[in-house]
């Protein structure tokens, strides 16, 4: 067992996937769990090969690994399974951004329900499993095992206090209650946009009745993808003469151009360190390591 500062962790051994080794070092530090010697390569046609290269009997046992792109959710699943040859007392896995999520129901006939059936495997053999903001809270129900979502807007919200913004936005209704959350720890006004969707890339987005000239400008989302929803309302922002836009997300997959789309009009943005990448500069190590305990 450790005790840092009166608080009380089980020792756990940490086995870092490949998505995720910039959050299992954070955790690391933060909790003083080891890290485990694992190797995952691929073989030449592209197959995924794991193995892990310590005893792990009697080990309570976290594996943090995403589920996105896919190749990422084999690799989950191969862990798991590498893991579970050991006689190990817990395997607690932790999901920082759960893929999938957006298609929660079927849409159009014919269509499966995607997130059912990733919660659904990513429960077996499980004992337990953290995912942070799932993009709809009602996909917990859906996991076989224990699940635990961990809202991250504490810690973007401590970030975004860094550029003292003036107002926040939500780019759209879904971030809504995030926007509030944060508007309310930092004491300032929030606003929604409305948007519309065109297609995967591109949105419409009325801004309603808002004054931002000379105001730095906050815009919280949950997911950043192809950066369409936020250079949007960046572009529009910047238009009624916002001086400064500072962006943050919980999940920045920026997929294809999204960074260079944004770059226009956004001053600052960062994310989470759910999905990894040059803007991952807020951890979510601490809130997952307060499940631990
Ligand atoms: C929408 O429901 C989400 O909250 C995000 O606004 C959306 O996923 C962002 O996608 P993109 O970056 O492709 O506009």
């Amino acid at each position: 067992m450790f005790l840092i500062m009166g608080i009380i962790w089980l020792s756990m051994k940490i086995v870092s996937g490949s998505s995720s080794l910039m959050l299992s070092t954070r955790l690391s530090e933060v909790t003083g769990f080891q890290m485990v010697h694992r190797e995952i390569k691929r073989f030449p046609d592209g197959e995924c090969y794991v193995r892990i290269h310590e005893n792990l009997d009697n080990q309570e046992v976290i594996l943090i690994q995403n589920t996105h792109p896919d190749w990422n959710i084999i690799e989950y699943l191969l862990l798991v399974d590498a893991i579970r040859q050991y006689n190990v007392k817990r395997l607690i896995t932790v999901v920082p951004y759960f893929g999938y999520g957006r298609q929660d129901k079927r849409f159009n006939e014919g269509e499966p329900i995607s997130a059912k059936i990733m919660a659904e495997h990513l429960s077996e053999n499980v004992d337990k499993i953290i995912t942070i903001n799932l993009h709809n809270s009602e996909i917990i129900k859906w996991f076989k095992t224990e699940a635990i979502e961990i809202k991250a807007e504490i810690e973007l919200a401590k970030y975004f206090e860094k550029f003292k913004p003036d107002l926040i936005i939500s780019p759209d209704k879904g971030s809504i209650e995030r926007a509030k959350f944060i508007s309310g720890i930092l004491g300032i006004p929030f606003h929604s946009f409305q948007k519309r969707r065109i297609d995967s890339e591109r949105v419409e987005i009325e801004t309603g009745d808002i004054d931002v000239k000379n105001k730095t400008v906050a815009i919280v989302d949950d997911v950043i993808s192809t950066g369409g929803t936020i250079a949007t309302a960046a572009a529009l922002l910047k238009s009624k003469g916002a001086s400064k836009v500072i962006v943050g997300c919980v999940h920045g997959l920026f997929v294809g151009n999204a960074l260079q789309k944004m770059q226009m009009n956004v001053d600052i943005l960062f994310s989470t360190d759910t999905v990894e990448n040059e803007k991952s500069l807020v951890t979510v190590s601490h809130l997952i390591s307060e499940y631990l305990k």
